[in-house]
């Protein structure tokens, strides 16, 4: 029998080309290595994986190209639990691809494209009707066509589920459909590209979640990799710090942090303390190298958490 869905999620499932590189290249720069990965990534189907590894019961509407990589991708989904019946092969378009660049701090570059993931329409959403109607929760990203996205957020608020959304890439999102939004995530460079604010110190952070909650956002986090997050509430402010880890490759991170916030958030029902389970998870994929291979489940987190 079908398990009931905690957790919805719209967006993109990409192959990631993960090159493992001296430095990050420069423009006009060429970079050779002998060290590279192709693994199963993209924001929403990362999102997804680490949440069901989490726990959670996750389904994910999104779209592929009618070929052997998509296939790959939506049977990387099902091994790991998710119901991917809204998962579209998508005929005469190629699968989405991701070029990313790792430097041996573990921080990264991405270059995105969307392929099938630009496919994804109103109608793929209304025909999921039935998974907004048991979750809880819904996570969204912006690969994807910005009307599709804003859609979605819309739906997901007239049905009472509520909506994470990971606002990255950035986009200049409608600031009506903001208002719907439960929480937003974004990382500093985003949280600089929405409010124009450099953020260089915890107190920039800060002043940056303030202004992105004046917005009308219920709840803002802003990530800050290994300084850990910001959280402002309607009733406060925080800084929770992440533990100290070697890093290797902090590809998938955020979406780690994402899906493990929205989950014990769920689970929890405290936004505070899922924060802090998800900077824990967060630093623990950083230790490991890919997109989806680098996100742990619950036993691995346990585990970790205990050393902690
Ligand atoms: O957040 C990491 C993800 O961003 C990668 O898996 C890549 O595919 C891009 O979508």
């Amino acid at each position: 029998m079908d398990r009931d869905i905690d957790i919805v999620l719209c967006g993109s499932l990409n192959v990631d080309f993960i090159a493992f590189v001296e430095h990050l290249p420069v423009v006009g720069e060429t970079i050779s290595t002998r060290h590279c990965q192709i693994v199963s990534g993209g924001k929403a189907a990362n999102q997804a994986v680490a949440a069901s590894r989490l726990g959670a019961n996750v389904a994910m509407i999104g779209r592929v190209g009618d070929d052997e990589l998509g296939r790959r991708l939506k049977a990387d989904l099902v091994r790991d639990g998710i119901n991917a019946q809204h998962v579209w092969p998508t005929v005469g378009v190629e699968t989405g691809i991701s070029m990313i660049a790792v430097n041996p701090e573990g921080q990264n570059t991405i270059v995105t494209s969307l392929g099938a993931n630009a496919y994804v329409s109103l109608k793929d959403i209304d025909n999921a009707e039935s998974l907004f109607q048991q979750a809880k929760f819904a996570m969204l990203q912006m690969e994807m066509e910005q009307a599709v996205g804003e859609y979605f957020i819309r739906k997901a608020y007239e049905k009472g589920v509520r909506l994470v959304l990971n606002l990255a890439p950035v986009v200049p999102i409608d600031s009506e459909v903001l208002r719907m939004v439960a929480l937003l995530i974004v990382n500093e460079t985003e949280a600089t590209q929405l409010t124009g604010m450099p953020i260089h110190s915890l107190e920039d952070a800060e002043r940056a979640a303030e202004a992105l909650w004046m917005r009308g956002v219920e709840q803002v986090i802003i990530t800050l990799g290994a300084n850990g997050a910001i959280l402002k509430t309607a009733a406060s402010l925080y800084h929770v710090s992440s533990p100290k880890v070697q890093a290797v490759d902090s590809t998938a991170a955020g979406d780690c942090f994402v899906a493990a916030t929205t989950h014990f958030w769920k689970s929890t029902g405290d936004l505070y303390v899922a924060v802090q389970h998800a900077v824990k998870v967060a630093a623990l994929s950083v230790t490991k190298k890919g997109a989806q291979s680098s996100l742990p489940n619950l036993a691995e987190y346990l585990k970790f958490s205990k050393t902690l």
